[in-house]
């Protein structure tokens, strides 16, 4: 299946069989995730975060996406693979394509990009280039110094509705799918009611939205420092990793 068909059959998913995404920054997890029947594999830039170490999302740079995007794409998995244009990198619509055309060449399927009016004439360039684009409203995490932190919405009417503005600008531009990441559940409902695309959801309680989207260390347990209020672990990989590498020096050093 081509990119644009691929997108085109999570867009058709809105409505009928929800869509499982989740992030991935690595050769064997992509093969691992693909092999499960993940839907989508996000090279997010929570990457910066939870693989390199910076305190927010934007420490990182597109050199730092791509190094990580080569390696999940080169798995050729059956997922679509989606890739975030990092902060800074799409300050313009010819930047944001530029950008856009080096995501791709590296593998990815479709890029991600945060906001909502501000961005549309930038989505709007990207898939007129041929590349899918796939949205990002709600809480922005580049946004987090100017927000001073991470803040739920879509609390009042007033930000229900800059969020349905911004999905109606978006859609009018191209956009096959958007996640929404920290909005109440019941303004996730209404909005994913409202638009014509699948909503994605992170934070905005399972079952709100068209499809669900987790950070792949929140899943497995294993980035123990900081795990979101709504992070649903399914396995101890932290505990796992501790435990076998205690084994290792205990073997290795004559105590055991
Ligand atoms: O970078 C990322 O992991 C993301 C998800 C939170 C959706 O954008």
């Amino acid at each position: 299946m081509s990119p644009q068909q691929k997108a085109a059959a999570i867009a058709g998913r809105k409505g009928s069989r929800p869509i499982a995404a989740l992030t991935c920054y690595d050769f064997p997890t992509a093969r691992l995730l693909d092999e499960a029947g993940v839907d989508i594999l996000l090279v997010g830039d929570s990457l910066g975060m939870v693989v390199l170490g910076f305190p927010d999302t934007t420490h990182v740079t597109l050199d730092h996406i791509l190094h990580h995007l080569e390696a999940v794409a080169r798995t050729k998995p059956k997922a679509l693979v989606i890739a975030d244009l990092p902060i800074h990198t799409y300050n313009t619509p010819q930047q944001a394509v530029e950008t856009a055309r080096k995501l791709t060449a590296a593998g990815a399927d479709a890029v991600k990009l945060e906001g909502g009016i501000r961005q549309a004439e930038k989505v709007r360039a990207i898939t007129a280039a041929g590349i899918p684009v796939c949205g990002h409203l709600g809480m922005l995490p580049q946004r987090v110094l100017e927000e001073g932190g991470y803040h739920k919405k879509g609390k009042t009417p007033a930000q229900i509705r800059a969020i349905l503005e911004g999905a109606e600008a978006l859609i009018d531009a191209g956009v096959f799918a958007i996640i929404l990441e920290s909005v109440t559940p019941a303004s996730s409902r209404e909005i994913t009611a409202a638009i014509s695309v699948p909503t994605i959801g992170i934070g905005c309680g399972e079952g709100t939205c068209d499809g669900e989207i987790a950070v792949i260390t929140d899943l497995l347990g294993s980035f123990p420092w900081f795990v979101p209020p709504f992070a649903k672990p399914e396995t101890d990989v932290a505990g796992a990793t501790i435990a076998a590498a205690r084994k290792y020096v205990s073997r290795v050093s004559g105590n055991s």
